[in-house]
């Protein structure tokens, strides 16, 4: 599958989750195009993709952050929205915000989406085996579910 995984990051910690994100989908096999939205042409990334990877920290008290939102319109107006089978999410976020808005916009981007796909929550920069495996166990579930689409 042609994945585009799009990240928005403001201080590293969801662009460390898309690596190990990126890592493992290549290990599944998975071609993989990783894009900061910060600055990406989503007209020309949003091309001939199968699947849609977005990953995403949380702004004040739940929010998208404007980037993040700016990316998902010029999609929308662009090549279009995949469908939901087609879209997962990840986020990073802290929940010293509270438990409500902990990886908000992680939340609210699988509901605009209507992703079936669960979502992935790291607090803040992942480390250790315990996010580790979080985040492959994440992958290889999201990748057995997508291998069983056909391509676009
Ligand atoms: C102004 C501001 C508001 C934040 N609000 C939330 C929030 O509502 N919920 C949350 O889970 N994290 C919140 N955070 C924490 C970040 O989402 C978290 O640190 C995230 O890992 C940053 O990711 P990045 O390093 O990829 O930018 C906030 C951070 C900042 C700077």
């Amino acid at each position: 599958m042609h994945v585009l995984l799009a990240y928005a990051s403001l201080s590293g910690n969801t662009r460390e989750v898309a690596r190990i994100v990126a890592a493992r989908l290549g290990a599944h096999g998975h071609a993989v195009r990783c894009v900061d939205v910060d600055g990406a042409q989503a007209v020309e990334v949003g091309q001939q993709l199968d699947v849609l990877l977005l990953g995403c920290w949380t702004d004040n008290a739940g929010r998208t952050p404007t980037e993040m939102k700016q990316f998902v319109a010029a999609l929308r107006d662009g090549p279009g929205l995949p469908p939901p089978p087609r879209v997962a999410v990840f986020g990073t976020g802290e929940t010293q915000w509270g438990q409500e808005y902990y990886c908000g916009a992680a939340h609210r981007l699988a509901r605009f989406f209507g992703s079936p796909h669960p979502v992935l929550e790291i607090e803040q920069m992942p480390h250790g085996d315990a996010d580790t495996r979080s985040i492959h166990q994440w992958v290889d579930q999201v990748s057995a579910a997508i291998e069983i689409l056909p391509p676009c």
